[in-house]
């Protein structure tokens, strides 16, 4: 097929999927502010739940974050049960081992306590244990019978937003290539947005997730499947993260700022679960597959270079973003706008510590690298299509 054909495809089929997509989603009910966490264990009593599984990673259970979640449940007449086995991007062998948890301690809804790896691994959890079947079997659009069990969720990092998403990113067990559990059911009956719990979010990793919540913002706003509702999330999202994440970075018990962050990170969850992602997100999956670079760095080092690949055909989109955000007046050209946004995004990369390159990047895998993302780019409803050299020019600069 010649590319102007195969492009032509992917429009169709990008718009057959949008048509399934873009229906309004439901959205969780949200607690928010310090202390929210323990408002939401006296709601899971309230909604009549017995036993409740919380899955979570074993660095955030030592730290003891956790203790007052689960004591906040014992109070409200809830048992627990802990499931700590999730590792960063979850694999289907860690969301069986969490489903044969929920099975051996005869629980009756889930709660995830953690960053968007938690988060993923319980909601697979939650359809799996609902469905009696393995993580493999829920991969892909709508695989499942039965919904999710009652799932809730506290997210520990401001980033992915996964708790306002109706999918779930679960690694293969050997290739570790990143595959898609998407069901209405995976989105939480009730959520809470607590600073108190990011409070001791390091640096490093606070930097990284809110670049993944800048990007989620601003390629959910700029792509093909904006509605009013995504345009108003992505927008509000990124004037919180323009204004907030330097100092949540400078000053991690700053709880306003946290604040700001976790609220930001939920609109970006709430844009992209019916506006989708972009290339940023394509070519940073592959590098998360292949090298481990964490999700959110990944995004941080590739958010600017594609957004220079697409300031031509997204430039009103772009300039809307830079005035929303107090960085010009709309009677400015959209190119100088949009300019000054990218900008904008390279100059907060450099003050929250983003690296500009990655030696884990190998030149004997760029083709493949650049196959993979091209392929997974082509889903997505970006401003434009990016050429094969383009994607190769953007991994041989960020390579160490
Ligand atoms: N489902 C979705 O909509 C969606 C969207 C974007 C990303 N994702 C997925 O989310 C995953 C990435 O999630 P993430 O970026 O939140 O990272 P993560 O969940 O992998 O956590 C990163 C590290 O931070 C630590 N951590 C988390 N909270 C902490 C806290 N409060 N204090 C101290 N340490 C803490 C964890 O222990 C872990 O070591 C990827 O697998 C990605 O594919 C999902
Ligand atoms: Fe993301």
């Amino acid at each position: 097929m010649t590319a102007i054909y195969k492009r032509a495809f992917y429009r169709l089929r990008q718009g057959l999927m949008g048509s399934f997509i873009t229906k309004p989603q439901p959205k969780p009910l949200v607690f928010l502010g310090a202390g929210s966490a323990i408002q939401l264990s006296q709601a899971i009593g309230q909604f009549g739940m017995r036993k409740i599984l919380v899955v979570t990673d074993k660095p955030l259970r030592e730290l003891g974050i956790l203790d007052p979640t689960l004591a906040a449940l014992h109070s409200a007449g809830v048992e627990t049960a802990v499931f700590d086995g999730v590792l960063p991007d979850p694999t289907e062998a860690v969301v069986d081992q969490g489903i044969d948890c929920f099975q051996r301690e005869r629980c009756d809804s889930v709660l995830a306590f953690g960053g968007g790896s938690s988060i993923d691994a319980a909601k697979v959890i939650a359809l799996g244990s609902a469905n009696n079947c393995k993580a493999a079997a829920c991969i892909g659009a709508k695989k499942c019978k039965r919904p999710a069990v009652p799932f809730f969720a506290v997210p520990t990092t401001a980033g992915t937003g996964s708790e306002a998403t109706f999918i779930a990113v679960i690694s293969n067990n050997d290739t570790h290539e990143k595959g898609p559990v998407i069901d209405p059911s995976l989105i939480p009956k009730a959520a809470a947005l607590d600073p108190e719990v990011m409070r001791g979010l390091p640096a490093a990793i606070t930097a990284a997730t809110g670049m993944d919540a800048l990007t989620h913002a601003i390629e959910s706003y700029i792509g093909r499947w904006e509605t009013e509702d995504t345009n108003y999330y992505g927008l509000a999202a990124c004037r919180l993260i323009f204004d907030n994440l330097a100092e949540a970075c400078r000053n991690g018990s700053n709880l306003q700022a946290r604040e700001a962050m976790a609220l930001a990170s939920h609109y970006g969850g709430l844009a992209i679960t019916n506006a989708l992602v972009g290339y940023v997100h394509a070519i940073s999956h592959n590098l998360g597959a292949k090298y481990g670079i964490p999700h959110g760095l990944g995004n941080a080092m590739v958010l600017p270079h594609v957004l220079e690949l697409m300031k031509d055909d997204a430039a009103a989109k772009l300039a809307d973003i830079a005035v929303y955000c107090g960085m010009g007046k709309r009677s400015d050209p959209d190119a100088t706008l949009a300019r000054t946004l990218i900008d904008r995004v390279w100059e907060l990369n450099e003050e929250i510590g983003i690296p500009l390159t990655s030696e884990a990047i190998r030149e004997e895998d760029i083709e493949a690298l650049v196959s993979a993302a091209i392929a997974e780019g082509a889903n997505y409803p970006s401003p434009r299509f990016i050429s094969e050299e383009e994607c190769r020019g953007i991994l041989r600069t960020i390579r160490g």
